[in-house]
């Protein structure tokens, strides 16, 4: 992987991963956030969720936790006059709190469930909760297709069942589950295949050229297993 080309392509994105404000609209519901309450978005990537988990919030607080310096910079850009939500460059697991909410958007299975879980206990109020969307199959019979769309990511990819077996085995509960839509999907895709078109029309190197083709390739690939997987939302609390 070359990742300069990667992240000439993914810069300047409004997000890295399917999701959408909806999304966090309905896990801040279900997980009863206080709006005086703090909230950490763990692996914020650009601040694709901050506006709506602010939403949450609106007398409370907002951290936002990323590795990638760059979209560091873009979050911390797009909030710039709002002291109430701050964005560090630092790792995810390294959480303390305390928190009503953390929300991890796509980012969970950098470290694994049951590694963020156990991270995460230490780091929430009594009634906190943490949200997370996780890859995720969505048959029992996955196409050679549907498994491979995931190769390149981290971890492995298993049903709903297995994904909750490691929660309840990290002694969590699930609040409840669902589906990201397609809607989520495109609102990662359709941006990034606008930056690729503006990248061709600016000319790209061969590196820039091969990063493109793989960014269209996942989301024309997305489009074909899109019945057979996607990403599930958990909302989860210790048991
Ligand atoms: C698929 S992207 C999703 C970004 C964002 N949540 C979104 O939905 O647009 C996953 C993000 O997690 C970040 N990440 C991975 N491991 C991390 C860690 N240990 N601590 C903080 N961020 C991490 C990656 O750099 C990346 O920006």
């Amino acid at each position: 992987m070359d990742w300069d080309a990667f992240f000439t392509v993914h810069r300047h994105l409004p997000r890295e991963g399917p999701g959408l404000a909806e999304d966090v609209a309905w896990a801040g519901r279900l997980s009863a956030v206080p709006a005086n309450g703090r909230v950490c978005d763990a692996g914020c990537g650009p601040g694709s969720d901050l506006a709506a988990l602010r939403q949450l919030v609106p007398d409370g607080r907002v951290d936002g936790f990323e590795t990638v310096a760059h979209f560091v910079e873009d979050a911390t850009k797009r909030f710039a006059g709002d002291p109430l939500v701050r964005i560090s460059q630092g790792s995810m697991e390294h959480l303390t709190g305390p928190y009503d909410l953390i929300w991890s958007a796509g980012a969970v299975y950098f470290l694994g469930v049951t590694r963020a879980l156990n991270a995460w206990r230490g780091a929430l109020t009594e009634t906190g909760a943490v949200a997370f969307s996780h890859p995720c199959l969505f048959t029992d019979a996955p196409s050679e297709a549907a498994l491979a769309f995931w190769e390149a990511e981290p971890g492995g990819i298993g049903p709903e069942t297995a994904t909750r077996a490691e929660i309840a085995g990290a002694g969590w509960q699930v609040l409840d589950t669902r589906p990201l839509s397609d809607a989520a999907w495109t609102a990662y895709y359709d941006p990034m295949q606008a930056r690729c078109d503006k990248l061709e029309t600016a000319g790209t190197s061969v590196a820039v050229a091969a990063a493109i083709a793989a960014a269209r390739k996942e989301a024309s690939d997305w489009r074909a297993v899109a019945r057979e997987t996607g990403y599930m939302l958990y909302v989860v609390r210790p048991a």
